[in-house]
């Protein structure tokens, strides 16, 4: 194998469909956490390797000549087990990623937090309902100091475990458009999101600035810094055509 893409993005099926038409031979990896599944161009793979020294044994038995980090910004563990990895083996390492929110001018407006926890505490410092798009894993953080609150919850799948009742679960997924976003968020005063990032604002800012929405926004995880870093599929298909010749 010559490329291995830690997937579970956009950017990384595009890039896997880039791979495909440029006849590499790349592989797609998946933690296999999502039920909904869309086949991904190209070959796939599913499932932890087993941390660093699984990733490592990986690598070295397929014979991987480069490894493009594609997944979401928030993955901060694969990411820092990817840069371990490859750091150890010497291999080229990329980081593909959209571009933060945080260049945006709207941004200034938004409250930037550090972590779910205390999303959740800015999130309950604004009065009305809450609408969470932040994933189906970090929920739990938000019902302490959520649980008397409406809340409208976003997610692929739907959380484990009761919620309370005046939380409702909206189980969708993107992309979305700005008509849908703006019908839902007339239902919303605070919207809690990642710094998922992208080329531009997202649908969803949009409709926050247009309806007067507040916004709370997470900060990426810090990441290692081993490898280089590309912020489109484009970008990336370049750097393994440089890497492999
Ligand atoms: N976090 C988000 O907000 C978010 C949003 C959209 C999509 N995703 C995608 O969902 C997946 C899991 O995200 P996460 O936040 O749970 O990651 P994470 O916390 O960084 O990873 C947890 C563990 O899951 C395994 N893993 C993660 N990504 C993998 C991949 N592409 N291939 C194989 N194993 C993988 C690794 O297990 P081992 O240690 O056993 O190798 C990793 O240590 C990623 O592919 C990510 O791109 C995440």
């Amino acid at each position: 194998m010559d490329v291995l893409i830690l997937g579970g993005t956009r950017h990384a099926r595009a890039l896997a469909q880039r791979m495909v038409d440029d006849g590499v031979d790349a592989v797609t990896s998946l933690a296999g956490v999502t039920s909904s599944r869309r086949p991904l161009p190209g070959a796939t793979r599913v499932g932890g390797f087993g941390g660093v020294d699984g990733l490592v044994d990986f690598l070295r038995e397929n014979q991987v000549k480069a490894l493009v980090n594609a997944t979401h910004p928030f993955a901060g563990s694969m990411t820092t087990h990817a840069a371990s990895a490859a750091a150890r083996l010497g291999l080229p390492l990329l980081r593909l990623q959209a571009p933060s929110w945080r260049t945006l001018p709207e941004s200034g407006e938004w409250t930037w937090v550090a972590d779910h926890d205390e999303a959740a505490r800015a999130a309950a410092a604004v009065p009305g309902t809450v609408l969470l798009t932040v994933g189906r894993q970090p929920v739990p953080h938000y019902l302490p100091p959520l649980a008397d609150r409406t809340v409208i919850a976003r997610c692929i799948d739907a959380p484990d475990g009761p919620l309370p009742p005046r939380w409702t679960v909206l189980r969708d997924k993107g992309p979305f458009t700005l008509e849908s976003e703006k019908t839902l968020l007339t239902r919303v005063d605070v919207m809690v999101s990642k710094d998922s990032g992208g080329s531009g604002p997202d649908p969803k800012l949009v409709a926050a600035r247009e309806s007067g929405v507040a916004v709370v926004m997470i900060s990426r995880p810090s990441a290692p810094a081993y490898g280089e870093e590309v912020a489109t599929p484009e970008q990336a298909a370049e750097w393994v055509r440089a890497r492999l010749g």
